[in-house]
């Protein structure tokens, strides 16, 4: 049902709706799946909800990131930039299920928020980096994201009348590859979520009610809590196969191209996405993936690492079931038992995880780039390295 041509015009109301249809159904059959009786305690280890820490930022350096990001002449083709995937008013992510993936290519995951993200310990949604450097080198140079060719990105930005200047003013020796990853960390830095009503307390009545089912009856805060609202673990929940990935041969090829970058392969007829398995090979990590962050969340649907859910609406309902029919879903999710008002209660709290928008001249790039300038005489990578004469 998720997947079905409905899903586009489900409205959070239908939703909640459909929920008191499932729970009369559920009710009905209740025999089958064990409902959740007493409520769950929150365990040991759930740190408290508090608000993030700004990040100390190079003001320079972010200052050159930013330019860097919305740059497209530093893809492959020279027309896709970071912010093409990742666009400010959309939490810095993509409202698409899954990603467009290169000119040629497909892709395979949905595109997450990038606020927050340099606080986070690991990054992809297997949690394949243990470096924010690594994830965005991975996001400059894969085939389905920029295809950029890192001394081909050095010769573009050495080309431009400006880079060399902004390198050597934000402190950086070269006017290269690794120093515009490590400017764009600073600038990813600079997107810090500010002011959601769970940080300044302007929660409404319902929010509050949902944020004591949150922290206690429903039992999210085991999975989501602290600062970032995760546990910074791999969990499976289940979640169904997006057909658009099996149904598009470009989507389903991206997949087994990232299994086979992994070392793994995936079943080319079924192709499944196997998550954290393909990082750490434990049978446990069968389709699971990196527990997300909840901050920003009223702006960065589809949710789930393949987009499975377009609302709130639809990933309650998810829940309230106990999760997905899969093989190793996680045994801390069961059947929620939630009333109606509860549920809506528990959303009006998800919604009041977001914050200031970031999406002003102070984090976005709006002065353009320049359009003809001379080639550079060594324009043969070869070269660049040879003394200027
Ligand atoms: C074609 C779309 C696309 C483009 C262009 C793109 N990204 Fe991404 N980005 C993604 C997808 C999809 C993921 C999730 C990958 C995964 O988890 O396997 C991602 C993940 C990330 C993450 C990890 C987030 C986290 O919390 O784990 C960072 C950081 C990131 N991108 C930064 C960038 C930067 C910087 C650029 C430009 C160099 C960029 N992206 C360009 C699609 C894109
Ligand atoms: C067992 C740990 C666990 C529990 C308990 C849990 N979650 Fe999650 N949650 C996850 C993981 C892991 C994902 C990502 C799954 C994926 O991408 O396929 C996720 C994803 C989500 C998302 C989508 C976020 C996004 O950006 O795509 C929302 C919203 C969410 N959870 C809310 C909740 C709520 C509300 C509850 C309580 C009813 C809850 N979660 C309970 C682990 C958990």
């Amino acid at each position: 049902m998720m997947f079905s041509a409905m899903r586009h015009s489900l409205s959070a109301i239908t939703a909640v709706t459909l929920l008191a249809f499932a729970a009369a159904t559920l009710a009905a059959e209740s025999d089958k799946s064990p409902r959740l009786s007493t409520p769950l305690a929150p365990t040991v280890n759930s740190a408290p909800i508090t608000y993030l820490p700004p990040l100390k930022v190079d003001a320079p350096k972010a200052e050159l990131g930013k330019r860097i990001f919305f740059d497209p002449r530093l893809s492959g083709e020279g027309r896709r930039a970071c912010v093409d995937c990742h666009r400010p008013e959309q939490g810095y992510s993509l409202a698409s299920d899954i990603s467009p993936g290169s000119v040629a290519g497909g892709g395979f995951r949905n595109i997450p928020s990038l606020i927050n993200t340099a606080h986070k310990r690991h990054w992809g949604m297997d949690g394949r980096h243990e470096s924010l450097t690594a994830m965005i080198e991975e996001m400059f140079t894969s085939a389905y994201t920029m295809g950029m060719d890192p001394l081909l990105m050095s010769e573009r930005m050495n080309q431009d009348p400006d880079y060399p200047r902004l390198f050597s003013e934000a402190g950086f020796a070269n006017t290269d590859a690794a120093n515009a990853y490590a400017a764009v960390e600073d600038y990813l830095k600079m997107l810090t979520s500010k002011n959601a009503p769970v940080d300044t307390g302007m929660l409404s009545e319902a929010a509050r009610r949902g944020k004591t089912l949150f922290e206690g009856k429903a039992g999210c805060i085991r999975c989501h809590h602290g600062a970032m609202l995760s546990d910074g673990d791999f969990h499976a929940l289940g979640v169904a196969e997006n057909p658009r990935i099996m149904d598009q041969a470009a989507n389903r090829q991206a997949l087994m191209a990232h299994a086979a970058a992994l070392g793994r392969s995936a079943d080319p007829d079924t192709p499944q996405d196997l998550g954290r398995y393909w990082i750490s090979g434990a049978p446990e990590d069968m389709g699971a993936f990196a527990t997300p962050s909840l901050r920003e969340l009223s702006k960065t649907g589809p949710y789930m690492h393949n987009g499975a859910f377009d609302t709130l609406a639809e990933v309650v309902e998810f829940y309230y079931f106990g999760g997905g029919n899969r093989g190793n879903r996680d045994p801390l999710l069961r059947p929620l038992d939630l009333d109606l008002q509860e549920i809506n209660d528990l959303i009006a709290f998800l919604d009041a995880l977001t914050g200031r928008d970031l999406s002003s001249g102070r984090y976005v790039w709006d002065a353009g780039y320049p359009a003809e300038y001379p080639t550079l005489r060594y324009w043969d990578h070869r070269a660049v390295s040879k003394p200027q004469p």
